[in-house]
């Protein structure tokens, strides 16, 4: 009987747990014994290692987060750390580890392999910033999330007549921002450093010209969209508020499209390991569930080619 432990790591997102549920189903079903580190590679570290069976599980697929917990581990990245989680795995003597999470922990995995143990990656993060795959578990949700909120800011804004600046998340990738903006109609997308003046220059032509309650959208660790408010509303005669949106956006149950994603990425994990094919992460492209080397999945992007194209043929909203 093989043996399989699987791990969520780096910062959570919905889709974790319908892929653990997901998982788990399929392990059962091929005579798969899975095994779970609690909080990622920091329970390779402590030996923090237990079994996991689909019929514990309840119906986990339909709740955010992950039951099996996650961290960003400060102490698998130094070499006392990364040595004692490889001496912790050799004792359990795993076919395979399966790592879930976004950009730091696909590098983990990849270390992990670069140091003997079979390891596959699945992508799951709000950011959808890895270079290899269209889309990655949680991010679905978080635009879903990200435009539920923008939605409702508008109407208390528009009806007070106020500007609105919005900031979501994304770390360095512009794709939520960029899919939010759009989809709410947004009149600015920010995703680049800029002056405040450039911002106004445009804000006054939309007030002057259009009439309108300018919505801005701002991705994450550009500026700081207190003060670009404080900034417009002393610069102009219109009100505005900001509002960052923040963690909201990486919880709650996940969309029918994360849900789906997530079988078929438990599917292809399955499939990999009952072939011994190891050290690849699963993806998707055009719609077709992959496996790419993990050297090449640990590149990053700042924006995905495929979502601006799509959007440039629809929206003259700049993204600047
Ligand atoms: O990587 C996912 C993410 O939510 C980013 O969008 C954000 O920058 C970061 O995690 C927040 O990290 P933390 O949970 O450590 O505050």
């Amino acid at each position: 009987m093989k043996r399989i432990l699987v791990l969520t790591s780096g910062g959570d997102c919905s889709g974790m747990n319908a892929y653990l549920k997901a998982l788990a189903k399929l392990c059962k079903k091929n005579g798969i014994k899975l095994f779970a580190s609690m909080y990622g590679f920091q329970g390779l570290v402590e030996n923090s290692i237990t079994s996991f069976e689909y019929d514990d599980l309840g119906e986990i697929q339909n709740l955010g987060g992950s039951v099996i917990k996650t961290s960003r581990s400060k102490d698998f990245v130094t070499q006392k750390g990364f040595e004692q989680a490889l001496a912790n795995l050799k004792s359990w003597n795993f076919d395979c580890v399966v790592v879930v999470g976004g950009n730091g922990s696909t590098k983990g995995a990849y270390d992990l392999s670069i140091a003997g143990v079979n390891v596959l990656a699945v992508p799951a993060t709000i950011d959808n910033d890895l270079a290899y795959t269209d889309t990655t578990l949680g991010y679905d949700t978080a635009c879903q999330n990200a435009l539920d909120a923008v939605v409702k800011i508008k109407q208390t804004m528009e009806t007070c007549d106020r500007g609105t600046i919005i900031e979501v998340m994304g770390r360095h990738c512009s794709d939520i921002a960029v899919h939010t903006a759009i989809l709410a109609d947004a009149d600015m997308i920010i995703t680049k450093q800029k002056s405040f003046e450039s911002i106004l220059k445009r804000v006054d032509d939309l007030i002057n010209f259009e009439k309108k309650n300018p919505l801005i959208v701002v991705q994450e660790n550009i500026l700081n969209v207190n003060e670009l408010a404080k900034y417009l509303e002393e610069h102009t005669k219109k009100e505005f508020r900001a509002t960052v949106i923040g963690y909201l956006q990486r919880g709650g149950a996940p969309t029918v499209n994360d849900n789906l994603l997530a079988i078929q990425f438990a599917t292809k994990t399955v499939e990999l390991i009952e072939s011994a094919v190891y050290n690849v992460a699963v993806g998707e492209i055009d719609g077709k569930i992959i496996a790419t080397k993990l050297k090449e999945a640990i590149i990053t992007k700042q924006y995905s080619k495929k979502l601006l194209e799509i959007f440039a043929k629809y929206s003259n909203t700049p993204i600047d």
